[in-house]
């Protein structure tokens, strides 16, 4: 009795509170939940997932190995040393659902030279994981985060000082989406679905030229362009914006693909610098610009912003066949620089949305406006 009075003249609710957070905690171990491996696939394209969790929270589990390696990253075949995620500039995306726990496996080989890890802006606490996921060339590190904020986000190698930039502008960077568990809603609370979804890493990249060839310079040893590499990353000029690790990798061929009547994702992450998708001759039906989905999206947008280290969602249903061109709209970034994406829509095309009233034709000499601009 005596104990027991001791304990509640003391307690107060809040201290109450806290003497079941505990409890609460080891009720709930995440150690007990269902396992998922999922396999990480090359950009642009998604690991499967469903927009709407089935089931409870899950473990989910993916590994990342770093690639340091010489890629080419322009169409005149500009070689550039990038660090990459499984052999990717960007690294994969990872898709999960709120409440899921994502266990990386973060491998650095031992024949890579530098020290790497990752902070997941999706992540809490640590440095994004950062500090907790520092391996060097022959280790592995395993580190589980969990889930808490639905959006999409980049992750990144932040090793520490000007080695974060350094590593950032060499392609190591990627993203995450976590969903919410009932899916996507708009303003009004109805779902939002799409029938396929593409992720573009959009990465500047920073070249020192030689100026007595004026051609871009190549460096075959790992750390040797360094202070070069540096000095043009200080003009905040990138000699190079693209997506998918190099100009024009996602044209021709590898255009993205879509029908008309299908509901397109676009996640579009920048790590570094900031960017603004816009989809030529259609729109963003729901944009997600920040990339949060506890926010509704906005509607009917023509280009959107995208701060650099974010990611946004966007979601376009087409309605007419074509190519269209995804870009970020600093046309100078995108047609010179390489910042573009060709999306290969079959179907239909609908007369009422739009139609050529007139081909291209000669202007004749009886034509009302040719002979008011002649008499001016
Ligand atoms: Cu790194
Ligand atoms: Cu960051």
């Amino acid at each position: 009795m005596k104990k027991e009075k001791f304990f509640i003249s003391l307690c107060s609710i809040g201290l109450l509170f806290y003497a079941f957070i505990p409890l609460a905690v080891s009720a709930s171990s995440p150690d007990d939940l269902p396992v998922v491996v999922q396999e990480m696939v090359k950009p642009p394209f998604l690991p499967k997932h469903n927009i709407v969790a089935k089931g409870g929270p899950k473990i989910i589990k993916v590994e990342l190995t770093v690639t340091e390696k010489i890629i080419s990253i322009d169409k005149q075949g500009t070689k550039f040393r990038v660090f990459g995620f499984n052999d990717s500039v960007p690294g994969p995306i990872i898709v999960a659902h709120v409440g899921d726990y994502i266990e990386l496996t973060l491998k650095n080989p031992y024949e890579n030279n530098f020290l790497h890890n990752v902070d997941f802006h999706a992540a809490t606490g640590a440095l994004g994981g950062g500090a907790l996921t520092l391996v060097r060339p022959g280790e592995k590190v395993i580190i589980r985060w969990k889930a808490i904020k639905p959006g999409v986000f980049v992750y990144h190698c932040a090793p520490g000082g000007a080695m974060v930039p350094w590593h950032v502008v060499k392609g190591m960077n990627g993203a995450v989406m976590i969903l919410p568990r009932e899916g996507l809603k708009d303003r009004n609370g109805s779902p939002v679905r799409y029938d396929r979804a593409y992720y573009i890493g959009e990465q500047d990249f920073y070249v020192p030229k030689d100026p007595s060839t004026g051609r871009y310079k190549e460096f075959l040893q790992p750390g040797d362009g360094y202070s070069d590499i540096l000095k043009v990353m200080k003009t905040l000029t990138p000699s190079h914006v693209v997506f998918n690790g190099s100009a024009g990798s996602l044209e021709g061929e590898n255009a993205l693909k879509a029908k008309v009547g299908e509901s397109v994702m676009f996640v579009h992450a920048q790590s570094n610098r900031d960017t603004r998708p816009h989809l030529i001759g259609g729109h963003g039906d729901f944009v997600w610009p920040n990339g949060s989905f506890n926010d509704p999206p906005r509607t009917n947008l023509e280009t959107w912003f995208v701060p650099g280290g974010a990611a946004a969602a966007s979601i376009y249903t087409f309605r007419q066949p074509g190519n269209y061109v995804y870009l970020n709209h600093n046309l100078i970034e995108a047609f010179i620089l390489g910042a573009k994406a060709e999306v290969k829509v079959e179907g239909k095309w609908n007369d009422d949305l739009m139609k050529q009233i007139l081909a291209p034709t000669k202007i004749n000499d009886d034509d009302s406006n040719y002979n008011i601009a002649k008499s001016k």
